[in-house]
């Protein structure tokens, strides 16, 4: 295991289940500023779930999850948890997409309108948009945009909102091939400019590979029911990443080499 002074996320010996069967066992993940940390495995594994408990949606069992050494379940830890979930909507459909992307801040600021906020909060829900590349429809209602745009307002809005801890789950899904090789380079950037924390779950594995610093495959736990995290495979791709690297062969050996993990836990 990595070193535990420096991390920002670290989740030790969680246990969890939704009614009598064990579906997560002894999950052990720790991040540290400015690294992207991918989870992988089949459906059903748990990978969204994993993703609750460390946004603090769920409460585990067993085991703690900190963020910067306090507990998640703390209020004020989990605003520093920018959460997108697999799935989820939740754009305001009266507001256009800055006023969505200014929303989290509203509320922490108890404000109604962007006119409200100060410089610097506006400027940052501008930097979102454009990282998220959906500033030129910044004054468009949520109705008024495509699936994948709507996706690139969602990851605006939690870009926006400064969180220490950036939970992805499927959250590129629906973007187009060539807008979503954009996006990991102006997210690669961000991230590492920031010293966020980013949990990046896919089953795109190339997407895993490009933006990935490590990556944990979900095994099937050796001591009893459920699953857990195997250890970390090092994605040891050059920084900052391109696209030209997508037909690198050290790409695709990485790619290979989580494929077959992959296929090794669906067919046991
Ligand atoms: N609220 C719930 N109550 C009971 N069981 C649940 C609940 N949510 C998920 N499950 C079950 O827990 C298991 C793991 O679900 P989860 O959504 O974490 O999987 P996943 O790895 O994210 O899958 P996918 O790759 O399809 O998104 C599944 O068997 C699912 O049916
Ligand atoms: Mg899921």
């Amino acid at each position: 295991m990595r070193g535990i002074a420096q991390n920002m996320l670290n989740v030790s010996g969680v246990e969890f289940s939704y009614g009598a069967k064990s579906l997560l066992s002894d999950i052990n993940l720790t991040c540290r500023p400015g690294e992207i940390v991918g989870i992988v495995g089949p459906s059903g594994c748990g990978k969204s779930t994993l993703a609750k408990l460390t946004a603090g949606v769920l409460k585990p069992q067993n085991g703690e999850i900190h963020i910067g050494g306090a507990q998640v379940l703390d209020a004020a830890r989990r605003q520093e948890v920018g959460f997108l979930q697999q799935g989820a909507e939740g754009l305001l459909p009266f507001l256009t997409v800055y006023a969505n992307t200014a929303m989290p801040i509203l509320v922490r600021k108890g404000k109604l309108l962007i006119r409200g906020l100060d410089f610097s909060d506006r400027r940052r829900c501008v930097r979102a948009m454009r990282t998220a590349r959906i500033d030129h429809a910044s004054r468009s209602r949520p109705e008024h945009l495509s699936g994948g745009m709507r996706a690139r307002a969602l990851i605006a809005r939690a870009l926006a909102q400064s969180p220490k801890i950036l939970i992805m789950d499927e959250s590129f899904s629906g973007i187009d091939e060539a807008m979503c090789e954009q996006l990991y380079i102006d997210m690669e950037r961000f991230v590492k400019k920031l010293g966020l924390v980013c949990l990046l779950i896919s089953h795109r594995l190339s997407e895993i590979v490009f933006l990935c610093d490590y990556v944990h495959v979900f095994e099937r736990c050796p001591l009893g029911d459920g699953y857990t995290l195997g250890d970390p495979l090092q994605i040891t791709l050059p920084r900052p990443r391109s696209i030209e690297m997508f037909g690198d062969p050290e790409f695709a050996r990485f790619t290979g080499l989580l494929r077959s993990r992959i296929v090794k836990l669906g067919t046991e």
